[in-house]
């Protein structure tokens, strides 16, 4: 059972975990949403000296509240791709530094690996094949698991991200940084069937339209025509009515697409994984839509939804158990498909 230390920085959280195999001994994150709040989004530059200023006591604190010494760790794991270049290599940097003064062996980690891996995190027997839906701020994915990094994305945003979708509506509704929870919270008060909203589908050059791929960028216009439009009115914008209709159609364009592709490649488990997995709207919606179908859902445990280590760790853990190993020439990556992970284990990169 390998012990691995992982650290993420590849956006604006500096996270460090200590993981046993699917179990987290240790998790700090430290989040920078405060200080980017007030530029409306992440400053890549302010990311990059935030996780320099932070990293070393992320590290001292993960041991030391796994109550353990470097001798315990087996493997030491970093986010290499996809993210801010600038914010990748401070983890990256930190990693490769602390395998070589340790003698460990070095892995880096693809983001969305991590974040397919969380839902290890809250049942330890998942077991490929399924399906997992990787909703996050950079990316919306349907990705057919395999095995341990052997990927296939059948399906994928056109535009927007759905968590960006959701950073973007808040912001025109200004409510603030980051959107995501915001409206999940406003959207509980509000009625969703209130404002009936694009969905947003995908046209096929033989016609009918792509069943995976998702379009988010119309319905953001969408919301922003029907809130110029409710602001001619004396009325006061009925926010949580807004928040509520915009979930909701989020939900089901998400919940149709990843019901469709598991039937239709005939998996039976749907992985959720991202920040956008926290969102109360599409668990409920595709709970519901994926037992009338017998279809099982997982989703990671809710502090494991948004940027973390420990679904680092996870993903990192079971690599170094299969023997793979990446080489300290390893960069970081501004972007890498999830399809490619295991050019991140060969001998050169
Ligand atoms: O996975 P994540 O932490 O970072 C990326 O890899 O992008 O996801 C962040 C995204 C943000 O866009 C945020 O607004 C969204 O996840 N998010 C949510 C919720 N919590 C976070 N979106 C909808 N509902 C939520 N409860
Ligand atoms: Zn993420």
């Amino acid at each position: 059972m390998a012990t691995v230390l992982a650290i993420e920085t590849s956006c604006d959280e500096t996270a460090v975990a200590i993981v046993k195999n699917r179990q987290v001994l240790s998790s700090i994150v430290s989040s920078q949403v405060a200080i980017h709040r007030q530029y409306g989004g992440v400053v890549p530059e302010v990311a990059s000296r935030q996780h320099v200023e932070i990293v070393n006591q992320a590290i001292a604190q993960s041991l030391a509240e796994a109550n353990l010494q470097w001798s315990a760790i087996d493997g030491i794991a970093a986010t290499c791709t996809p993210g801010l270049v600038g914010a990748l290599l401070v983890g990256l940097t930190a990693a490769k530094t602390l395998a070589l003064i340790h003698h460990k062996p070095f892995l880096g980690i693809h983001h969305l690996e991590g974040h397919l891996y969380a839902s290890y995190l809250s049942d330890p027997t998942l077991k490929p094949p399924f399906l997992c839906l990787l909703v996050s701020g950079g990316h919306t994915s349907l990705i057919y698991v395999k095995d341990c990094g052997l990927y296939e994305i059948l399906g994928q945003t056109r535009d927007d991200a759905a968590g960006e979708a959701f950073d973007k509506v808040a912001r025109l509704l200004g409510l603030g940084y980051p959107g995501g929870p915001i409206l999940d919270r406003l959207a509980a008060e509000g009625n969703p069937k209130a404002f009936p909203l694009p969905e947003g589908q995908v046209s096929q050059p033989e016609g009918g339209y792509h069943p995976y791929d998702s379009s988010f960028s119309g319905l953001k216009t969408a919301v922003l025509r029907l809130t110029q439009k409710l602001q001619q009115t004396e009325q006061p914008l009925p926010i949580e009515d807004l928040a509520a209709s915009f979930q909701a159609t989020v939900a089901r364009a998400l919940t149709k697409r990843a019901i469709a592709c598991a039937l239709d490649y005939g998996l039976t488990t749907i992985a959720i994984g991202g920040g956008v997995a926290a969102n109360s709207g599409l668990r409920q919606h595709l709970q519901a839509a994926a037992s009338q179908h017998n279809l099982k859902v997982m989703f990671p445990p809710m502090k494991y939804c948004t940027d973390n280590a420990a679904m680092i760790g996870c993903a990192a853990a079971e690599h170094l158990e299969r023997g793979h190993t990446s080489p300290l020439t390893l960069g970081a990556l501004s972007r890498l498909p999830v399809s490619d992970v295991m050019k991140l284990y060969q001998t050169e990169f």
